[in-house]
Formats: structure tokens, sequence, C-alpha cells
């Protein structure tokens, strides 16, 4: 059985007085007990959510990393290594954003997801079509190619301490869903693609669904074989909203 995992990604969003408020929300939420469930803030605000979640059952982590994991001369990036002594344990990996309007492409994903994992942080794996290779039909074999990439840099072993979450591109921050069918089919090809190079890993891997996830559409979602949590974007900057996801995930 794997444990669901819900992962709020705050995105570029916040002040230290807003999340002050949202942290404050955050510790009075009553949590499920089978779930996992973690923040992603702006790097700034990162030692102020892990000072603020103390003792709560709420895991903290960042939205990218450098590709290199040790600090050093890398002007404007974070490295995995400084991420972990924040107290960090998750980190994103590829998000759609960054992909696309910042131009990172998978070789560039790989050695993030790497460094990530030598530092003992996991990686979240971010991969999902544009509406453009939707239309086409072009989904399965996009995400494919994404996670391809990373099985054949690192290995397919890789997979055993990391998530997944697929964003469809159209979906994100749209109100658009996919639905719970179309979702799964994706989750599901992802899954037999890792079974195909080791059957153990794929059984394990935690498959998570992003895109306009909210608590009145989570459970649904959450309710198919092969979807293992959801990447909230901005349902998780409403703490209320965000509980009800969490819950929506342990029933
Ligand atoms: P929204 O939930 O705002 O659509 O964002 C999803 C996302 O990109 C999470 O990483």
């Amino acid at each position: 059985m794997r444990r669901p995992l819900v992962a709020g990604n705050w995105k570029m969003h916040g002040t230290t007085a807003s999340v002050s408020e949202l942290i404050k929300g955050l510790r009075l939420l009553a949590l499920p007990g089978g779930v996992d469930v973690a923040v992603m803030p702006p790097c700034l605000y990162i030692s102020q959510a892990i000072a603020g979640l103390a003792g709560k059952n709420v895991a903290v982590g960042a939205q990218d990393c450098a590709v290199e994991p040790m600090q050093g001369a890398l002007t404007g990036e974070i490295a995995a290594s400084q991420l972990a002594d924040a107290g960090c344990r998750y980190v994103l990996v590829g998000h759609s954003e960054r992909r696309l309007l910042l131009g990172e492409g998978d070789g560039v994903i790989s050695r993030k997801f790497a460094a990530a994992q030598s530092c003992g942080l996991i990686p979240v794996l971010c991969v999902g079509e544009t509406r453009e290779q939707y239309e086409a039909g072009e989904t399965v074999a996009v995400v494919m190619r994404q996670i391809g990439a990373v099985i054949e840099a690192l290995g397919v072993g890789a997979f055993a301490k990391a998530v997944i979450a697929y964003e469809p591109v159209w979906a994100i921050g749209t109100g658009l869903t996919a639905t719970p069918k179309q979702a799964q089919q994706v989750h599901g090809a992802i899954r037999a693609q890792l079974a195909a190079e080791n059957a153990v890993v794929a059984e394990g891997v935690r498959i998570l669904y992003g895109g306009s996830v909210k608590a009145a559409s989570a459970a649904e979602l959450f309710g198919m074989p092969d979807i293992d949590g959801g990447l909230i974007g901005g349902a998780s900057l409403n703490a209320d909203e965000f509980g009800a996801i969490c819950r929506a995930a342990g029933s």
C-alpha cells in the first residue's frame, strides 16, 4: 500500500506576514494520520515555515534546487545540501513553469534530481503535456519521454526514493482539471513504464496528480488506483481548503 502524499506548492506567493498567517492556519488543521503532508514555500520563507511548523506533522520542501549538490560559486542558486541543512525533506524538480518559462530541459532536470537525492532529499519530478500536445493526442508520449530521460540518466532505481507528479500544463491554474479517468490513464501508463524496468520500484513510487485540484475534486481523483495524492498550487494557499484536500487523501 502506498502512503498518500499531499504537497502544497506555494509557487512565488507570500510575504513574511502572509506566510505567518498561513502557518497559523496550517497548525490548526486536523490532519489525517495515514497521509504525508508537505508545503513548499519560496526559498526565502523555508526557515520561517520550518520553525513555524515545528511539532506539526507537515514537512517542508523547496520548489527547485541547483544542478550542483554542494555549496559553491553559483550565483543566485541554492544547493540541495543547503536545503537539507535548512530542514527540507522534498524538492520539486522540472515543474512545467520552469521547463516552459525558464527553458529547463531534461538534462538539467536529471542533474537536479540526482543532486537532491545525493543530499538525502526526495525529488518530486514534475511531468506533463501542454495544451497543444494534449490536443494532438501526445500526452502519454510526452510524459514517458520526460520520465524516460531521468531513467536514462540515472537508472530506474532512482525512482525508489522519489515521487512523480503528473501535472497537465493546461490544467495548472486554469480551473480545468483532468477527469479522474483521464488522469488515471496517464498515471497507469507511467507506472507501466517503470514496471517494464523494475516492478518493485513501479509498485512503490507515489504518483501525484496536480492541476487545479480543489477540495471538491480531490476525493474522486485520489480514489483512482494509481493516483497517490496531489501536488496543489492555488488551493494550498488557503489552509482550510488545503486541509480538506489532505483529509480527502486519507479517506
Ligand atoms: P494549481 O493547483 O494552482 O493549478 O497549480 C498546480 C501546480 O502547478 C502545482 O505544482
